[in-house]
């Protein structure tokens, strides 16, 4: 049954007819406990609300299913206006976001140049930009793009997902460049493969890229709710003596805030990923796929 509801929630999150159809509805189903609005504007205010108890951001606008330059360029403006907000207002956030929708399946031309647009005004700003990593069909030529926007820019780093066999290596490569990576389990359906099909061996790969890059004494975002992982990470760090601005926890929007308001009160920097926009429908998929518990939530806001 979990299994089932797992992929049903992944395709529907694929489909674009069912995105299209959600955007018409607005917020919905429980969506908002996800997703942070669907307004710059709202977004903003929530992260506020972070801020006043000590979490840091990222603002990530959501966008999927970008099939033309215009799209990309729109999807580009947003990320910069993005940018331009979080320095206006004051927030303590940066921005996190998917190449796919700045054109990653268009050109690689195109998505490289959107990226530099948006970097540059990062860079103006004094701010940092995250490349999300999508499925493994995107894994490389991500990598490849990151590899060389790093020669370029020191304020962009990208994510590693520890459910793919080829992560250690990618690990040692990113090394050389001396790369800020957050590091996940990884969200997308993939095939054995390419990907660890078990949780357990997932959960191991994860704890041992967690020690490799920061003993590599790189900078590192540890973004997971699993307490078996924030528990490895705080009892490595304080072995190897490796302070606490050398890392960072991070966690999803309305993903066990508890543990988040814990982690401040502990002195530890936690950052917590705020997706906003009209485009909500696949992450929001993506959430519940992780969690088929959520179905439930979903089910009560649905006749409330
Ligand atoms: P795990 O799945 O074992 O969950 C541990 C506990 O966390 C659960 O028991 C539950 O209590 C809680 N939990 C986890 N997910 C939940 C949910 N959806 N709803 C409610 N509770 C939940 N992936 C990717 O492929 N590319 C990316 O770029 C990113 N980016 C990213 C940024 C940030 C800040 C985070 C925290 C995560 C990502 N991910 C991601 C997602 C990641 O790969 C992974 O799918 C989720 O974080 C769930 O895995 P956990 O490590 O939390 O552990």
């Amino acid at each position: 049954m979990e299994v089932m509801l797992r992929n049903m929630f992944q395709a529907l999150g694929k489909s674009r007819s069912a995105n299209r159809l959600a955007k018409k509805y607005g917020l919905r189903f429980g969506a908002a406990r996800f997703v942070a609005g669907e307004t710059i504007k709202q977004s903003i205010d929530a992260v506020r609300k972070l801020n006043d108890d000590g979490r840091m951001a990222t603002l990530d606008h959501l966008g999927e299913f970008v099939f033309s330059e215009e799209e990309a360029k729109e999807s580009a403006e947003m990320c910069i206006q993005t940018l331009d907000a979080i320095a206006s207002s004051g927030i303590n956030s940066n921005l996190s976001l998917k190449m796919t929708s700045l054109g990653l399946d268009i050109s690689h031309e195109l998505c490289v140049s959107n990226m530099k647009r948006i970097l540059n005004r990062a860079r103006m700003h004094n701010n940092f930009v995250r490349i999300d990593m999508e499925d493994y069909a995107h894994c490389q030529v991500s990598l490849d793009i990151y590899e060389e926007l790093r020669k370029e820019y020191d304020n962009v780093g990208i994510v590693i997902q520890a459910y793919l066999y080829r992560t250690e290596q990618d690990i040692q490569n990113l090394n050389a460049l001396g790369a800020n990576l957050r590091l996940v389990k990884g969200a997308y359906k993939e095939s054995p493969e390419v990907a660890f099909p078990e949780k357990k061996d997932v959960d191991e790969n994860l704890k041992k890229i967690i020690r490799m890059h920061m003993m590599n004494g790189n900078y590192t975002a540890v973004a997971s709710h699993d307490p078996a992982i924030i528990d490895f990470t705080k009892t490595f760090v304080q072995a190897e003596g490796i302070s606490k601005d050398r890392f960072e926890f991070q966690m999803l929007y309305g993903i066990c805030e508890d543990l988040q308001k814990q982690l401040v009160q502990e002195g530890y920097r936690i950052r917590i990923y705020v997706p906003y926009g009209v485009d909500w429908f696949g992450y929001f998929m993506r959430r519940l796929a992780e969690r088929p518990a959520n179905v439930w939530f979903v089910l009560k806001n649905m006749f409330k």
